[in-house]
């Protein structure tokens, strides 16, 4: 199973490539510089000459307030890029897994989303993924569409200025006395290492078409994660609760996003870890956190 990953030097695209990797796949990596997915014209040649079974898309522009304030390059990335990446794959007669996120959802709904429930995304980001997932499901005729939440990785997230949430709150926690934080968003906070293993999982199991939430088990607001970091972490600093409307946001969000892994369970195909215990890893492989 020859593997493209695309945006292969971000969070999620890294831990990818090096868990395909150190799991025996072949794996050929794509940065930006070697493939901007919303160019048409370059697409297919790419990926021709890498000639793969499977094209992992982890590329995005998911900066929520740059979408909103570029939805033309939003939506040629996270759309139409996701429409050449279709049409490439039906060409090469390869399997388009395509990476999307919880952002589709409201929130309306405060109960974990179903793959089956309805999208109504409020932002342009949210949007032009909807967007993206749709051509990925209607056009590629081998497809995978995963949905992933709130992720952090080895790799920082140039998009989000390089730092992910839980590398900031251990960075605020050398620097400063107390942190305030929102406890009216609820989420689940997912590392993308279990992403990365779940998907070859998936892979190897032949999973056919279709759409897989895949984020870690559980949920909890953005108070709550960082109260664990701290925790874990032994910081001494003092966690608060932000006042409503202390941080306004520019761009509405759902303040509820938990995905259930539905179809994924329904195969008795996941594998993703309770959040907690994902931090807990995370933090001790990355920052030595909790190792004896
Ligand atoms: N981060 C989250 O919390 C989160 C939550 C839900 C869903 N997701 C989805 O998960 C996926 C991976 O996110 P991530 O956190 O790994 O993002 P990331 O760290 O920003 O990685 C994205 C990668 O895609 C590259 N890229 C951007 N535009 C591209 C284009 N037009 N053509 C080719 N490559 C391009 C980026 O390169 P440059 O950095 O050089 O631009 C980067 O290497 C995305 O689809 C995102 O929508 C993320």
């Amino acid at each position: 199973m020859k593997t493209v990953v695309i945006g292969a030097d971000g969070q999620l695209g890294s831990d990818i490539v090096e868990v395909f990797r150190s799991g025996g796949q072949e794996t050929v990596p794509l940065t930006i510089a070697q493939l901007d997915v919303a160019d048409a014209s370059r697409v297919q040649p790419v990926l021709a000459d890498a000639a793969p079974d499977v094209i992992v898309n982890t590329a995005a522009m998911h900066h929520v307030e740059r979408c909103e304030a570029d939805p033309a390059r939003a939506f040629a990335v996270n759309a139409l890029g996701a429409r050449n990446l279709a049409l490439a794959a039906n060409a090469l007669g390869a399997r388009l897994v395509h990476v999307s996120t919880d952002y589709v959802f409201d929130g309306a709904k405060q109960a974990p989303y179903l793959e089956s429930d309805c999208p109504l995304p409020l932002n342009v980001y949210g949007n032009s993924k909807l967007a993206g997932e749709l051509f990925v499901r209607s056009l590629a005729e081998k497809h995978c569409v995963i949905r992933v939440s709130g992720l952090y990785g080895r790799s920082p997230c140039l998009e989000k200025g390089g730092l992910n949430f839980v590398d900031l709150m251990l960075k605020l926690s050398r620097e400063r006395q107390e942190v305030r934080v929102v406890d009216d968003e609820v989420l689940t906070p997912t590392a993308t290492r279990d992403v990365a293993s779940q998907l070859l999982h998936l892979l190897r199991q032949g999973a056919g078409n279709g759409l897989y939430h895949c984020t870690a088990e559980g949920s909890c607001s953005w108070y709550e994660f960082a109260a664990e970091i701290f925790r874990l972490s032994r910081s001494p600093i003092l966690l608060s609760r932000a006042a409503p409307g202390e941080f306004p946001a520019k761009v509405p969000r759902p303040k509820y996003s938990v995905l259930e892994n539905a179809n994924l369970k329904r195969l008795g195909l996941n594998i993703m870890p309770p959040w907690p215990e994902a931090l807990a890893g995370y933090l001790q492989e990355k920052h030595g956190i909790g190792a004896q």
